[in-house]
Protein backbone atom coordinates (compact mmCIF):
# COMPACT_ATOMS: atom_id res chain seq x y z
CA UNK A 1 0.00 0.00 0.00
CA UNK A 2 2.87 2.26 1.12
CA UNK A 3 4.37 1.58 -2.12
CA UNK A 4 1.36 2.39 -4.17
CA UNK A 5 0.89 5.36 -2.48
CA UNK A 6 4.39 6.40 -3.10
CA UNK A 7 4.21 5.27 -6.45
CA UNK A 8 1.04 7.76 -7.09
CA UNK A 9 3.35 10.65 -5.82
CA UNK A 10 6.24 9.83 -8.05
CA UNK A 11 3.23 9.83 -10.46
CA UNK A 12 2.33 13.07 -9.78
CA UNK A 13 5.40 14.50 -9.52
CA UNK A 14 6.06 13.73 -12.69
CA UNK A 15 3.29 15.29 -13.96
CA UNK A 16 3.62 18.39 -12.19
CA UNK A 17 7.54 18.63 -13.30
CA UNK A 18 6.42 18.69 -16.61
CA UNK A 19 3.58 20.70 -16.83
CA UNK A 20 5.95 23.34 -15.39
CA UNK A 21 9.20 22.64 -17.70
CA UNK A 22 5.86 23.06 -20.66
CA UNK A 23 5.10 26.07 -19.12
CA UNK A 24 1.50 25.11 -18.86
CA UNK A 25 -0.69 25.34 -16.27
CA UNK A 26 -1.19 22.84 -13.53
CA UNK A 27 -3.10 20.43 -13.58
CA UNK A 28 -5.02 20.82 -10.79
CA UNK A 29 -7.23 18.00 -10.75
CA UNK A 30 -4.05 15.41 -11.01
CA UNK A 31 -2.11 17.51 -8.03
CA UNK A 32 -5.16 18.23 -5.58
CA UNK A 33 -4.96 15.01 -3.96
CA UNK A 34 -1.42 14.78 -3.33
CA UNK A 35 -1.82 17.48 -0.23
CA UNK A 36 -0.57 21.23 -0.64
CA UNK A 37 2.30 20.80 1.12
CA UNK A 38 4.50 19.42 -1.85
CA UNK A 39 7.59 20.95 -2.80
CA UNK A 40 8.48 20.20 -6.11
CA UNK A 41 11.43 17.96 -6.36
CA UNK A 42 13.33 16.05 -9.13
CA UNK A 43 11.36 12.50 -9.67
CA UNK A 44 12.17 10.48 -6.49
CA UNK A 45 12.67 6.46 -6.87
CA UNK A 46 9.47 4.32 -6.64
CA UNK A 47 10.14 3.50 -3.59
CA UNK A 48 11.46 6.23 -1.53
CA UNK A 49 12.14 3.81 1.80
CA UNK A 50 15.00 2.27 -0.26
CA UNK A 51 18.04 3.31 -0.13
CA UNK A 52 19.02 3.37 -3.70
CA UNK A 53 22.97 3.87 -4.24
CA UNK A 54 23.73 6.19 -6.93
CA UNK A 55 26.19 4.12 -8.37
CA UNK A 56 23.42 1.94 -9.66
CA UNK A 57 21.57 1.91 -12.45
CA UNK A 58 19.20 4.44 -12.05
CA UNK A 59 17.75 3.78 -15.90
CA UNK A 60 15.44 1.03 -15.58
CA UNK A 61 16.54 0.20 -19.15
CA UNK A 62 19.67 -0.96 -17.25
CA UNK A 63 18.44 -3.42 -15.20
CA UNK A 64 17.77 -6.39 -17.43
CA UNK A 65 21.40 -5.92 -18.90
CA UNK A 66 22.97 -5.66 -15.48
CA UNK A 67 20.27 -8.85 -13.99
CA UNK A 68 21.81 -11.24 -16.80
CA UNK A 69 25.51 -10.52 -16.54
CA UNK A 70 25.05 -11.16 -12.64
CA UNK A 71 23.35 -14.05 -13.56
CA UNK A 72 25.78 -15.14 -16.45
CA UNK A 73 28.96 -14.44 -13.83
CA UNK A 74 27.26 -16.31 -10.88
CA UNK A 75 26.18 -19.13 -12.91
CA UNK A 76 30.32 -19.47 -14.00
CA UNK A 77 31.51 -18.65 -10.80
CA UNK A 78 29.34 -21.21 -9.42
CA UNK A 79 30.91 -23.68 -11.59
CA UNK A 80 28.22 -24.45 -13.86
CA UNK A 81 30.28 -25.61 -16.93
CA UNK A 82 32.42 -28.43 -14.38
CA UNK A 83 29.08 -29.09 -12.79
CA UNK A 84 27.80 -30.00 -16.82
CA UNK A 85 31.42 -31.92 -17.57
CA UNK A 86 30.89 -33.65 -14.57
CA UNK A 87 27.05 -35.08 -15.05
CA UNK A 88 26.90 -38.74 -14.08
CA UNK A 89 25.50 -39.59 -17.04
CA UNK A 90 26.83 -43.14 -17.73
CA UNK A 91 25.82 -44.18 -14.70
CA UNK A 92 22.21 -42.78 -15.49
CA UNK A 93 21.97 -44.16 -19.18
CA UNK A 94 23.26 -47.56 -17.34
CA UNK A 95 20.69 -47.40 -14.32
CA UNK A 96 17.99 -47.08 -17.13
CA UNK A 97 19.24 -50.25 -19.11
CA UNK A 98 19.02 -52.01 -15.96
CA UNK A 99 15.19 -51.03 -14.97
CA UNK A 100 14.16 -53.62 -16.89
CA UNK A 101 12.42 -53.72 -20.22
CA UNK A 102 8.80 -52.07 -18.98
CA UNK A 103 9.70 -48.42 -18.32
CA UNK A 104 12.31 -48.01 -20.94
CA UNK A 105 10.29 -49.98 -23.31
CA UNK A 106 7.64 -47.94 -22.34
CA UNK A 107 9.16 -45.00 -23.16
CA UNK A 108 10.74 -45.77 -26.20
CA UNK A 109 8.11 -47.74 -27.72
CA UNK A 110 9.40 -49.80 -30.70
CA UNK A 111 12.75 -48.58 -30.06
CA UNK A 112 14.08 -52.27 -28.51
CA UNK A 113 18.19 -51.95 -29.12
CA UNK A 114 17.85 -49.61 -26.26
CA UNK A 115 18.69 -52.40 -23.23
CA UNK A 116 21.83 -53.47 -24.52
CA UNK A 117 22.67 -50.51 -25.77
CA UNK A 118 22.71 -48.66 -22.53
CA UNK A 119 24.43 -52.17 -20.66
CA UNK A 120 26.95 -52.55 -22.89
CA UNK A 121 28.05 -47.91 -23.35
CA UNK A 122 31.64 -47.90 -21.92
CA UNK A 123 31.94 -44.27 -22.04
CA UNK A 124 29.63 -41.21 -21.88
CA UNK A 125 31.87 -38.04 -21.60
CA UNK A 126 30.99 -34.57 -21.43
CA UNK A 127 33.34 -31.91 -23.61
CA UNK A 128 32.82 -28.30 -24.31
CA UNK A 129 30.28 -27.56 -21.84
CA UNK A 130 29.01 -24.23 -22.68
CA UNK A 131 26.91 -21.34 -21.64
CA UNK A 132 25.61 -19.17 -24.30
CA UNK A 133 24.09 -15.66 -24.11
CA UNK A 134 21.38 -15.87 -20.99
CA UNK A 135 17.79 -14.30 -22.56
CA UNK A 136 15.29 -12.35 -20.46
CA UNK A 137 11.99 -11.60 -21.16
CA UNK A 138 8.87 -10.34 -19.25
CA UNK A 139 4.94 -12.14 -18.24
CA UNK A 140 2.41 -10.20 -20.17
CA UNK A 141 0.83 -9.05 -16.84
CA UNK A 142 4.42 -7.88 -16.10
CA UNK A 143 4.84 -9.43 -12.49
CA UNK A 144 7.15 -12.47 -13.77
CA UNK A 145 10.53 -12.34 -15.52
CA UNK A 146 11.59 -15.90 -17.57
CA UNK A 147 15.49 -16.21 -18.12
CA UNK A 148 16.44 -18.16 -20.53
CA UNK A 149 19.61 -19.92 -20.03
CA UNK A 150 21.26 -22.05 -23.25
CA UNK A 151 23.24 -25.13 -22.33
CA UNK A 152 25.62 -26.48 -25.07
CA UNK A 153 27.96 -29.77 -24.50
CA UNK A 154 29.31 -32.42 -26.34
CA UNK A 155 28.75 -36.21 -25.63
CA UNK A 156 31.36 -38.37 -26.33
CA UNK A 157 29.99 -41.87 -26.18
CA UNK A 158 31.97 -45.24 -26.47
CA UNK A 159 29.96 -48.74 -27.36
CA UNK A 160 31.35 -51.68 -28.68
CA UNK A 161 28.72 -51.43 -31.77
CA UNK A 162 30.41 -48.65 -32.90
CA UNK A 163 33.35 -49.25 -33.68
CA UNK A 164 34.95 -45.15 -32.98
CA UNK A 165 33.46 -42.24 -31.28
CA UNK A 166 30.14 -41.31 -31.48
CA UNK A 167 29.74 -37.65 -30.99
CA UNK A 168 26.75 -36.01 -30.12
CA UNK A 169 26.40 -31.91 -30.27
CA UNK A 170 23.81 -31.36 -27.24
CA UNK A 171 21.43 -27.83 -27.01
CA UNK A 172 19.39 -27.55 -24.37
CA UNK A 173 17.50 -24.31 -22.73
CA UNK A 174 16.57 -23.99 -18.80
CA UNK A 175 13.98 -21.31 -17.74
CA UNK A 176 14.04 -19.93 -15.17
CA UNK A 177 11.05 -17.78 -13.32
CA UNK A 178 12.13 -15.30 -11.56
CA UNK A 179 9.19 -13.56 -9.29
CA UNK A 180 9.03 -11.13 -6.16
CA UNK A 181 7.53 -12.31 -2.83
CA UNK A 182 7.15 -11.49 0.37
CA UNK A 183 8.51 -13.50 2.97
CA UNK A 184 6.91 -13.69 6.79
CA UNK A 185 8.51 -10.45 7.74
CA UNK A 186 7.34 -8.97 4.82
CA UNK A 187 10.13 -8.01 3.44
CA UNK A 188 9.95 -8.56 -0.40
CA UNK A 189 12.69 -11.07 -2.36
CA UNK A 190 13.10 -11.95 -5.71
CA UNK A 191 13.14 -15.73 -5.92
CA UNK A 192 13.00 -18.65 -8.51
CA UNK A 193 9.98 -19.49 -9.60
CA UNK A 194 9.51 -22.55 -11.84
CA UNK A 195 12.70 -23.78 -13.13
CA UNK A 196 12.32 -26.12 -15.99
CA UNK A 197 13.14 -26.48 -19.93
CA UNK A 198 10.54 -26.22 -21.83
CA UNK A 199 9.25 -29.06 -24.16
CA UNK A 200 11.69 -29.46 -27.30
CA UNK A 201 14.22 -27.35 -26.15
CA UNK A 202 16.76 -30.06 -25.65
CA UNK A 203 18.35 -30.62 -29.37
CA UNK A 204 20.97 -33.66 -30.13
CA UNK A 205 22.65 -33.89 -33.44
CA UNK A 206 25.76 -36.35 -33.95
CA UNK A 207 28.41 -34.24 -34.96
CA UNK A 208 31.06 -35.17 -37.61
CA UNK A 209 28.38 -35.82 -40.36
CA UNK A 210 25.74 -38.23 -41.33
CA UNK A 211 26.07 -41.50 -40.17
CA UNK A 212 25.62 -44.40 -41.41
CA UNK A 213 22.06 -46.28 -40.98
CA UNK A 214 22.86 -48.47 -38.27
CA UNK A 215 24.52 -46.00 -36.35
CA UNK A 216 22.36 -43.39 -37.12
CA UNK A 217 19.52 -45.93 -35.46
CA UNK A 218 21.36 -46.33 -31.90
CA UNK A 219 22.07 -42.64 -32.06
CA UNK A 220 18.03 -42.54 -32.52
CA UNK A 221 18.17 -45.01 -29.16
CA UNK A 222 20.49 -42.34 -27.28
CA UNK A 223 18.60 -39.36 -28.12
CA UNK A 224 15.62 -40.93 -26.89
CA UNK A 225 17.20 -41.94 -23.63
CA UNK A 226 18.43 -38.79 -22.65
CA UNK A 227 15.61 -36.83 -23.99
CA UNK A 228 14.04 -38.62 -21.01
CA UNK A 229 17.05 -38.39 -18.61
CA UNK A 230 19.20 -35.16 -19.17
CA UNK A 231 16.77 -32.48 -19.33
CA UNK A 232 15.98 -33.49 -15.72
CA UNK A 233 19.37 -33.95 -14.44
CA UNK A 234 20.76 -30.76 -15.88
CA UNK A 235 17.26 -28.62 -14.41
CA UNK A 236 18.77 -30.61 -10.88
CA UNK A 237 22.16 -28.59 -11.03
CA UNK A 238 21.47 -25.35 -12.82
CA UNK A 239 18.19 -24.43 -10.82
CA UNK A 240 19.84 -24.66 -7.52
CA UNK A 241 22.69 -22.45 -8.81
CA UNK A 242 19.94 -19.28 -9.52
CA UNK A 243 18.25 -19.79 -6.43
CA UNK A 244 21.91 -18.97 -5.11
CA UNK A 245 22.57 -15.99 -7.06
CA UNK A 246 19.31 -14.48 -6.12
CA UNK A 247 19.49 -14.74 -2.76
CA UNK A 248 23.24 -12.83 -3.13
CA UNK A 249 22.00 -10.57 -5.88
CA UNK A 250 22.84 -6.83 -5.32
CA UNK A 251 20.91 -5.52 -2.82
CA UNK A 252 19.74 -2.66 -4.59
CA UNK A 253 19.39 -4.10 -7.92
CA UNK A 254 17.59 -6.43 -6.77
CA UNK A 255 14.77 -4.18 -5.07
CA UNK A 256 14.82 -1.70 -8.26
CA UNK A 257 13.67 -4.98 -9.73
CA UNK A 258 10.95 -6.02 -7.39
CA UNK A 259 9.74 -2.84 -7.50
CA UNK A 260 9.31 -2.93 -11.07
CA UNK A 261 7.79 -6.30 -10.69
CA UNK A 262 5.10 -5.73 -8.23
CA UNK A 263 3.94 -2.88 -10.19
CA UNK A 264 3.28 -4.70 -13.05
CA UNK A 265 6.03 -2.37 -14.98
CA UNK A 266 7.14 -3.52 -18.41
CA UNK A 267 11.02 -3.64 -18.45
CA UNK A 268 12.05 -6.25 -20.54
CA UNK A 269 10.21 -7.08 -23.56
CA UNK A 270 7.19 -9.43 -23.09
CA UNK A 271 6.64 -12.98 -24.15
C1 LIG B 1 16.89 -21.61 -26.74
O1 LIG B 1 16.23 -20.38 -26.72
C2 LIG B 1 16.62 -19.48 -27.74
C3 LIG B 1 15.84 -18.20 -27.54
O2 LIG B 1 16.04 -17.68 -26.27
C4 LIG B 1 16.37 -20.08 -29.09
O3 LIG B 1 16.83 -19.21 -30.09
C5 LIG B 1 17.07 -21.41 -29.20
O4 LIG B 1 16.74 -22.03 -30.42
C6 LIG B 1 16.66 -22.31 -28.06
N1 LIG B 1 17.47 -23.52 -28.10
C7 LIG B 1 16.91 -24.73 -28.00
C8 LIG B 1 17.86 -25.85 -27.98
O5 LIG B 1 15.70 -24.88 -27.93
Amino acid sequence: MLQIKSFIVFCGLLALTSALLEGLPLPLGQILPLGPALPLKPPVPVDQTLPLKPALPSNPLDLPAHLTSALTNGLLSGDLLGILQNLPLLDMLKAKGDNSGSLVGGLLGKVTSVIPLLNNLIEVKVTDPQLLELGLVQSPDGHRLYATIPLGLVLNVKTPMVGSLLRLDVKLNITAELLAVRNEEGNLHLVLGDCTHSPGSLKISLLDGIAPLPIQSIVDSLTAVLNNVLPELVQSKVCPLINGILSRLDFTMAHAIIDLLIHGVEFVSKV
